[in-house]
């Protein structure tokens, strides 16, 4: 049975799984990933991806869910950290939000762990789509909207996305590599003038995690015992 999620707790749940993250050191490990540059980063959660970013980039971080974004300002300015978010949903920006994006003239986007609780689900799916599918819908749907031009406008040069995936055991990396470009190049990233150049597939230790893994399935991934993972996609512009 699916439990609707308010976006209070998903920010609640989401702060335990990202506490998680950073002790596993899981954003260190992505922004080094990340290219130098102008960090656009889409969706700042509670603010522990913004500061691995903000230790080597100048960073402006977009969020719609108001909990999350008041979690993430208390961190940065704990830190004394110069990130800066703002109030906006990608899907329908705010004059301002495109502003601001203009005037920061991002080098590189970070999609990392893209996703919302039910209300933005039901609002941004489909009601022809079954329930079961409103995530992975959902995430597609806001790595479309990430790559329009009020958000990806022409200053950016790289998409860096990142996501909990599930490897069946046996496959090769290559293997789940190769599968993760053809599928992101053919559908979310030539299309809009991108192209995948780096896939890396990253050990996660999810041992103390009560997240439910299962419930973000990978059509890359053969159904069986699968071994989670994390899959960083970074694409560049083509013809750079
Ligand atoms: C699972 S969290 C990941 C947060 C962060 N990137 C990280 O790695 O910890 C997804 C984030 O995307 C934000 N988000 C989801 N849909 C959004 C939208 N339509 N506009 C702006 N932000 C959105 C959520 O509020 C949340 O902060």
């Amino acid at each position: 049975m699916l439990v609707r999620i308010d976006p209070k707790t998903y920010a609640d749940n989401w702060e335990t799984e990202s506490t998680l993250f950073e002790n596993k050191e899981i954003y260190k490990r992505l922004n080094q990933i990340t290219p130098n540059g102008n960090v656009l980063e889409i969706g700042s959660g509670v603010g522990l991806a913004t500061l691995a970013l903000a230790s080597s980039h100048s960073v402006l971080a977009i969020d719609n869910n108001v909990h999350l974004v008041s979690k993430a300002r208390a961190r940065l300015a704990a830190a004394k950290s110069t990130a800066e978010i703002v109030i906006a949903d990608i899907f329908e920006p705010s004059a301002e939000c495109v502003t601001a994006i203009r005037d920061f003239s991002p080098k590189v986007i970070t999609g990392w762990f893209l996703g919302s609780h039910a209300d933005d689900q039901e609002r941004y799916v489909g009601a022809d789509v079954p329930l079961e599918h409103w995530a992975k819908k959902y995430r597609e749907n806001i790595e479309d909207a990430m790559l329009t031009t009020n958000i990806c406008p022409p200053s950016v040069e790289w998409v860096h996305l990142a996501g909990r995936t599930g490897m069946i055991a046996g496959a090769s990396a290559d293997f789940v590599s190769q599968e993760t470009k053809d599928d992101y190049d053919k559908y979310v990233f030539l299309p809009n003038g991108f192209e995948v150049i780096d896939v890396q597939v990253l050990d996660w230790d999810t041992s103390d995690s009560s997240f439910q893994y299962g419930a973000a399935p990978n059509p890359n991934i053969l159904p069986g015992k699968s071994i989670p993972k994390i899959l960083s996609i970074l694409a560049k512009r083509k013809g750079l």
